[in-house]
């Protein structure tokens, strides 16, 4: 069998290492690849979006299964053109990648599905959007409709800072095309909950709930960043609000986007806040999140690629649910100086032999590459990405942050406090 995964980040190592681990014969494929997934997959130098050069090399090469990480290449119309050819693929096709490419659809979409989400309204005009604002007051969320590397979503506090945000958008044109449109919404309280489902675009296959920690500073202060941390699983996720999310929100979801002619199947992942109301949706997204995969993926115990290969050849999801090993997982980002701001590359890193991967403790590979002398080196924002996992959450919390500590590399920061509100309620707990 061949597998080429499309994406070179700590998801798609995470992605690499369970694939590798479901189907140990087969042979693996990544677009560029890091320096942890350099030897457990042969690199292909081929960008992720040029869309032709990926199809007509998976079509020589008679790839069997092709899993896309990232969103871009999904918003582009990666899974069409290799649906077009015949050629088996886990990602939705554009159309259905709108849910997260489009915030202004997914809203729409969500309207009129009648999913709980924060009320809003969609502008292009900045004076309209500056009207609104004023009419309703903070605190208030603006986002930019298209894709922004994560950065798109304001929270913002101050009226001034939700007039600055739509002035950066539509006036200035900070956020390019993503921020010709942008959808101003009502703020929401409440814990946040990533939510990872595998779709045949009729019936849904959830995964355990993964809480993300998206600020850089401990205590969750600071700029936003991709995701510094997350664990796995967590409490407030359970089987109970797990029926409701299905009920309430996944099924009527997939059921308008398939009457829209645009059927999802793939990944589908709903951000959701868990408020006083019950859960709404903050945002979907069309792909695996990062981190939170990193912290899902050590702890499935059942198989991820037979899922994925029945939904990729257009089967319906027969089995159903996937089965969990017991215990937590913890994982915590290494990020390089400067993160999320502009930072440095270059840096070499040093892993002690103790903090080598074990079957309890994970390290994957984001923005690191092999040196020429064979050393490693940061390459990216995000660097690496340390998960243990142990029977309880306070002991993959130790043990993650005790191998973070222990890896070097100029500049390298990172949070001790991922899993805090969590470890709170579990230290309270009788
Ligand atoms: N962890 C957030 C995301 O993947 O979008």
């Amino acid at each position: 069998m061949k597998i080429l995964i499309i994406g070179n980040g700590g998801r798609e190592h995470a992605l690499l290492w369970k694939l590798r681990q479901d189907s140990p014969a087969a042979d693996f494929y990544i677009t560029r690849g890091n320096g942890g997934t350099a030897g457990l997959a042969t690199e292909l130098p081929l960008d992720p979006t040029d869309l032709a050069a990926l199809a007509g090399w998976a079509e020589s090469q008679r790839v069997d299964l092709t899993v896309v990480g990232p969103e871009g290449p999904l918003a582009i119309g990666l899974a069409d053109v290799f649906i077009r050819r015949g050629l088996p693929v886990f990602g939705p096709t554009k159309g259905a990648a709108a849910i997260e490419s489009s915030k202004a659809y997914a809203k729409d979409l969500m309207q009129r599905a009648g999913v709980p989400t924060a009320k809003y309204q969609t502008f292009t005009d900045a004076a309209a959007a500056t009207a609104y604002v004023r009419k309703h007051g903070a605190p208030i969320v603006v986002k930019a409709s298209g894709l922004a590397a994560g950065k798109g979503a304001v929270v913002c506090t101050t009226e001034a800072e939700a007039l600055e945000a739509i002035r950066e958008m539509l006036s200035e044109g900070t956020f390019g095309e993503a921020g010709r449109e942008v959808v101003v919404e009502s703020f929401m309280e409440g814990e946040e909950l990533s939510l990872f489902v595998l779709t045949d675009g009729h019936d849904v296959l959830p995964m355990i709930a993964a809480q993300d920690h998206k600020r850089i500073g401990e205590g969750d202060t600071g700029p936003n960043t991709g995701g510094m941390g997350a664990y796995a699983p967590v409490d407030r996720g359970g089987d109970a609000l797990m029926d409701r999310v299905r009920r309430e929100i996944l099924l009527p979801t997939l059921a308008a986007m398939r009457e829209d002619g645009r059927p999802f199947q793939g990944l589908l992942y709903a951000g959701l806040m868990l408020t006083a109301d019950g859960p709404m949706v903050v945002e979907f997204n069309c792909r695996f999140g990062d981190p939170e995969t990193q912290a899902v993926l050590p702890l499935l115990a059942s198989s991820l690629l037979e899922p994925m290969l029945g939904i990729a050849r257009g089967d319906t999801i027969t089995t159903s649910s996937l089965s969990w090993k017991p215990g937590f997982a913890l994982t915590t980002v290494l990020a390089a100086g400067g993160y999320p701001g502009p930072y440095e590359k270059g840096a070499e890193i040093t892993i002690p032999g103790e903090t080598l991967e074990s079957e309890d403790l994970m390290v994957f590979h984001a923005g690191t590459a092999r040196s020429p002398e064979g050393g490693l080196i940061t390459t990216g924002g995000r660097v690496l990405a340390v998960t243990a996992v142990a029977p309880s959450l306070a002991r993959a919390a130790e043990r993650s942050r005790a191998a973070a500590a222990s890896i070097r590399f100029a500049g390298k920061q990172f949070r001790r406090d991922i899993g805090w509100r969590e470890l709170e309620r579990h230290a309270g707990a009788p």
